[in-house]
């Protein structure tokens, strides 16, 4: 099976969530890389540490997470992470944000000479944006004009992906916005909002957020149908890709999942190809 998504060729529409799938080096020994679409942990201009420990919470049927964008920089990783992944032949989108637009700019041309880059996914959607002084795109408009900002320095060749908030009340609107302002495709449904116990900001992830990422996922198809989509949030079986993929996703990702299971994408591809 292969599947294209803005212009990326894919093994298989399920592809590894940002940040889920460690640098890759980790998810080697089960998963083949081979052909399999890999969303990077987002990477930031300047190197971040992140949060206090405890980063990572179990919660009533989801995962509390306070990372912190923790990242090496986006210089660190193209010299000593990307290659290996290319290598491995993973079909690699890295997904970064940025604490302006010219900022935007700047980190889209250093990735875009970057040998072997299927693509890059814009995060807009990171409870930690605060954490790392990120530009605020909570408003549609803003939200475009960093779109904007990336598909200016983009090569046409590279795909381009756009991470936006599940917020039900905005997700259509800024799910327009980021596709006329050249998005290939839309990711809906990053982590929700939410808190550690001991109040500092963080994102609820896995099985909970399921039906709020499948009502964003219709919500865009039904308003907005020219918007590919992408559906994020709480995939652990065949049968969530399938609701995804009938809901009119284009693809799904994979995040929480893998970290209690990581060969879960093999079993899902396998699945899909077995009964398409
Ligand atoms: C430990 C952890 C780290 C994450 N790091 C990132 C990140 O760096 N960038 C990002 O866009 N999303 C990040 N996410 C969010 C996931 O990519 C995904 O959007 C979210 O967890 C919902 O999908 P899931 O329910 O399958 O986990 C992270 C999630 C977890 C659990």
């Amino acid at each position: 099976m292969s599947d294209v998504l803005a212009g990326l060729r894919l093994a298989h529409p399920v592809m590894v969530a940002s940040g889920c799938g460690g640098t890759g080096r980790e998810l080697a020994p089960y998963v083949d890389l081979d052909g399999l679409a890999f969303v990077t942990r987002t990477l930031t201009r300047e190197p971040h540490p992140g949060s206090a420990m405890p980063r990572v919470l179990e919660s009533p049927s989801g995962l509390l997470h306070a990372v912190g964008l923790h990242n090496p920089g986006i210089e660190v990783f193209l010299s000593d992470e990307l290659p290996w992944l290319v290598r491995a032949g993973a079909r690699v989108l890295v997904s970064f944000c940025a604490t302006s637009l010219g900022e935007y700019a700047e980190l889209t041309r250093l990735l875009a000479g970057a040998p072997g880059l299927g693509g890059v996914e814009v995060n807009l959607a990171s409870p930690d944006a605060d954490a790392v002084g990120a530009f605020d795109a909570r408003e549609p408009f803003h939200a475009a004009s960093a779109v904007a900002a990336v598909r200016r320095e983009l090569p046409a060749d590279l795909a381009l992906l756009v991470k936006v908030r599940p917020d039900p009340v905005r997700v259509v609107e800024t799910a327009r916005a980021v596709r006329d302002a050249g998005a290939g495709a839309v990711v809906v449904g990053g982590a929700l909002a939410a808190a550690m116990p001991d109040g500092r900001p963080a994102g609820l992830s896995g099985p909970a957020i399921r039906p709020v990422t499948l009502a964003a996922t219709r919500a865009v198809r039904r308003a907005a149908p020219e918007v590919p989509v992408v559906a994020c949030g709480g995939v652990t079986a065949p049968e969530h890709v399938r609701a995804y993929l009938d809901a009119g996703a284009v693809a799904v990702q994979v995040g929480t999942g893998l970290l209690h299971d990581p060969t879960l994408i093999t079993r899902l591809a396998h699945d899909l190809e077995e009964t398409p």
